[in-house]
């Protein structure tokens, strides 16, 4: 809205309002430049992802990928990326992909434990990690559940209280990340803690969305004083106080 869209608010989950969204580009009746699901640029552009991660490691493929979940389509690419890199021999392997989605919200979760090839939705429940909740991800979660199958990965649904604890805990590193960003931190945790990811692995957590993107949660981690105090004497007294 700074940068000049108009806005228009709509009742209704993720997966609904997508559906929505691309009945109106497909009506023509709007002449909009579509950054949706079906724009090349998005989903080709998702894989430099994979990219990245390569060519930040010295041209290695980690063991994993853990990578944040709403429809997959990031998951999707990135691995996409990495079998396009392997084609032209610039990497000699291939990750594991796991996708991170919140467990109140967690359809691909679900499917994978089940042993399903096509997605089902889940009745979504709210969650910190709001942009992850897409309760029915329809084709791009059976696309998940293939890229899962196909890279020998995983699906992990964190609980609230562990993305909170990874917000804060990425806070200590210096890096401010949104909740649905930082749900791969607490998955590698609990990985880890659980034996599901071995301490010598190499894992490479994407965190997908800076805490601007969703503030008003980082705000809510926070604690402002209320009290403020006056002259020389009042600093050094909160000061000695809050040690
Ligand atoms: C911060 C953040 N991370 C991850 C995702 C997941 O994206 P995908 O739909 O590609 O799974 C989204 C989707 O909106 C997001 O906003």
């Amino acid at each position: 809205v700074f940068f000049g869209a108009r806005l228009i608010r709509v009742d209704g989950h993720y997966s609904q309002i997508n559906a929505m969204y691309r009945r109106l580009i497909g009506s023509g009746r709007v002449k909009w430049y579509d950054c949706g699901t079906d724009n090349p640029y998005r989903y080709e552009g998702k894989k430099t992802y994979a990219y990245e991660i390569a060519q930040d490691l010295g041209w290695r493929v980690p063991d994993r990928v853990l990578h944040p979940a709403a429809g997959g389509m990031s998951l999707v690419k990135t691995w996409k990326g990495f079998n396009e890199l392997r084609a032209i021999g610039w990497v000699d392997r291939l990750p594991m992909m796991t996708a991170v989605q919140a467990a109140r919200c967690a359809p691909v979760v679900e499917s994978w434990k089940k042993g399903l090839t096509r997605v089902a939705p889940v009745d979504k429940q709210s969650t910190i990690a709001s942009a992850l909740a897409a309760a029915d991800p329809g084709l791009l979660g059976d696309q998940a559940l293939a890229t899962i199958r196909a890279s020998n990965g995983a699906a992990v649904g964190v609980e609230e209280a562990d993305i909170i604890e990874a917000v804060r805990l990425l806070g200590q590193e210096g890096l401010m990340i949104e909740p649905s960003g930082a749900v791969t931190v607490a998955a590698v945790r609990r990985g880890v803690r659980e034996g599901t990811i071995g301490r010598d692995e190499s894992v490479v957590c994407v965190l997908t969305g800076s805490g601007f993107k969703d503030f008003d949660r980082i705000l809510d981690l926070v604690e402002i004083p209320q009290q403020v105090v006056s002259g020389y004497e009042g600093m050094l007294a909160e000061a000695e106080r809050i040690g």
